[in-house]
């Protein structure tokens, strides 16, 4: 198995030395766009060379960033949203105060210009998740989560979910723009509608909502996607911390258990003592309506969030969207835990930008794929639609409401490819490649391994690059044979043992472990923010730049590291590039760092603020392109 795993990896890596002579770019540089109203560099293909100085590796309590760039803090954990709105008093804010503040653990940017439609860097929205609360860092003298008050609880739900702030620059200083009234918060008690197959169905009803239809909140909003017709998509990634119950009893028990509903020792355990519904013995389908894509209008502050159940249920890292060449849309999303799938739905019907009402629900029709990746450099897309192969009544699938709700065990019938912690899945906007970011797996056994996750006990994650079929010249997103190679494996290619690869040398501060979020600027070259890389190799966790095209592609260099015990995320460049905003998540978040003793007070640095999650945006100093 060794040996075949061995030449498959080099099979795999072969094909990826043929892509260094692709001027993809030119083929279809103008085809799809992440960020709306983004234009793509004449040109561009991702082989732009990386202009800055690479950073050395950091371990400290700030932030760095590469030599003539200024990051700014744009907005912090607690800072208010609106004029006059209450200001942060930590430890002590009230669920009213904080309703109105800027949430918890920021993860997904989105940039969405402003007016609606237009390409403007310098005016916009800032979409941006909240992902989780941590009460050890928010609150003082926590020792147990299980005993926090309602009020608490009630805080904690307050800053989760989302946040759309109107932004703009003036120089090269950004700054929230606190009167407008696009400027909004939602929660975990947002009313939200449900939409697609599952909406309705009994599974879905619970006893504040027997219609299926209507829930309150949304859970760990990860990273997400945006789509072309301008709203944002946040994911739903690990809504199984927050039900609490005996999960083994009554018909969802089996779902359940594949959904790591475990009911017991849970980040929010107090929850379900002052609210019903988060308790599985009293709200049986209650986690059944968490675990969604949700579609946000930031253009339309009174808009109300949708889940859009067509494209599953899973712990959803992201859901990226790339048009298609006959104007159907395929967005990609990975469901972030150990062994589960890649998924892409594909819009039945196509997107009309003349007509951009039509699409108010093209995300409720279309079809579901889950990816099984092959030995001979095919990944196969394989349809979950009910009463296809084994989707049947006979499985327990009686209708695609069955099938959406328990993807995970759909994908395991058809026979997807159990990888290693799927996160972000993004496509490359000017050539159409699609980049599957497998963080890491460190519990992957040597008897387990599979062409597309070819290392046991990989602690240090790999990127997969999917070819996507050309139709005069565009991609077909929708196809369902694709070719699929490795970008890169992770780790330090100074240690053979680690297996790491790279498209080329990399400096002894450029290689990486971890990676999570990624994103394209508009010169088409890939960006990689990384999660675990303190836990994993001992310095703190970096935003890569690379080449995906030509001499330097796939050749990782650090431009930014984040302060001890946070992640990177988020991603997101203007449209003209020359601003990078990134969302610097629980800084100071390690074993023993608390509320009283953080491990940094970042940003602020001040005795009475713990460390506060924070968005930055990054320009250079001569107010260039950043990476040039
Ligand atoms: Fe929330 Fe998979 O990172
Ligand atoms: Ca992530
Ligand atoms: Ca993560």
């Amino acid at each position: 198995m060794a040996a075949t795993i061995a030449e498959i990896i080099q099979a795999r890596l072969s094909r990826r030395a043929a892509l260094k002579g692709i001027g993809a770019g030119s083929a279809f540089g103008l085809f799809g766009c992440s960020t709306p109203g983004a234009a793509p560099s004449p040109g561009g293909d991702g082989s732009a060379p990386l202009e800055f100085e690479e950073l050395g590796r950091s371990t400290d309590g700030t932030h760095h960033v590469a030599a003539g760039h200024t990051a700014q803090v744009l907005i912090r954990q607690g800072d208010p949203i609106r004029r006059g709105g209450p200001q942060y008093r930590p430890g002590r804010e009230t669920p009213a105060e904080q309703e109105q503040q800027f949430g918890t653990d920021n993860d997904f940017i989105a940039y969405m210009p402003l007016p609606r439609g237009s390409s403007s860097s310098t005016r916009g929205l800032l979409g941006v998740n909240h992902e989780n609360h941590r009460a050890a860092l928010c609150f003082p003298a926590v020792q147990n989560p299980a005993d926090l008050t309602r009020e608490q609880c009630e805080v904690q739900m307050a800053a989760q979910g989302h946040s759309v702030l109107a932004i703009e620059k003036r120089g090269n200083a950004w700054r929230v723009v606190d009167e407008s009234a696009a400027n909004r918060r939602i929660s975990a008690s947002t009313g939200m509608r449900i939409a697609g197959p599952a909406a309705g169905h009994p599974r879905m009803r619970t006893s504040y909502d027997p219609s299926g239809t209507r829930v309150l909140g949304t859970l760990n909003n990860c990273a997400g996607g945006t789509t072309p017709w301008g709203t944002i998509l946040s994911a739903e990634e690990n809504t199984q911390l927050y039900f609490a119950g005996d999960a083994a009893q009554g018909p969802e028990a089996a779902a359940r258990r594949r959904y790591n509903l475990t009911g017991r020792n849970l980040r929010y355990e107090a929850w379900s003592r002052y609210f019903e519904r988060f308790d599985m013995d009293q709200e049986p389908n209650e986690p059944n309506r968490f675990g969604w894509i949700v579609e946000i209008d930031p253009y339309d502050p009174k808009s109300t969030p949708v889940k859009r159940t067509a494209l599953g249920r899973a712990a959803h890292e992201c859901a990226t969207a790339a048009p298609s060449h006959d104007g159907r849309v395929a967005f990609y999303s990975g469901d972030d835990a150990r062994m589960e799938y890649v998924y892409k739905f594909v819009t039945q019907d196509r997107y009309d930008a003349s007509r951009p009402e039509a699409s108010r629900d093209l995300l409720d029709r279309g079809t579901l794929y889950v990816a099984r990746f092959e030995a001979d450099g095919k990944v196969r897309w394989l349809p979950l639609v009910h009463g296809e192969g084994p989707l049947t009544a006979a499985n327990g699938f009686a209708s695609q409401a069955d099938v959406v709700i328990e993807a995970r065990r759909a994908g395991d019938l058809v026979g997807a490819t159990p990888m290693d912690r799927p996160e972000d899945v993004e496509a490359d906007p000017l050539t159409g490649r699609v980049y599957v970011v497998l963080t890491y797996n460190e519990q992957r056994r040597p008897d387990q391994l599979n062409p597309a996750n070819p290392r046991p006990y990989n602690r240090f994650g790999h990127i997969i690059e999917i070819v996507p079929p050309l139709v005069n010249g565009k991609p077909d997103h929708g196809a369902t044979v694709c070719d699929w190679g490795f970008f890169l494996l992770g780790g330090n290619p100074a240690d053979p043992s680690t297996g790491a690869r790279y498209g080329g040398p990399v400096s002894e501060n450029g290689w990486l472990a971890a990676p999570d979020n990624v994103a394209f600027d508009p010169k088409g070259r890939i960006w990689i923010a990384t999660d675990g890389q303190d836990d994993w190799v001992g310095f703190n966790d970096t935003l890569y730049g690379a080449d995906v095209s030509g001499p330097d592609r796939g050749i990782t260099r650090a431009f930014f590291t984040g302060p001890r015990g946070s992640e990177i995320c988020g991603p997101a460049f203007t449209p003209d590039g020359t601003t990078l905003f990134l969302a610097v998540q629980h800084p100071g978040d390690e074993k023993g760092s608390t509320f009283d003793k953080p491990a940094t007070r970042w940003p602020d640095f001040r005795d009475d603020l713990p460390p506060r999650s924070s968005v930055l945006a990054i320009t250079r100093d001569d107010g260039g392109e950043i990476g040039g």
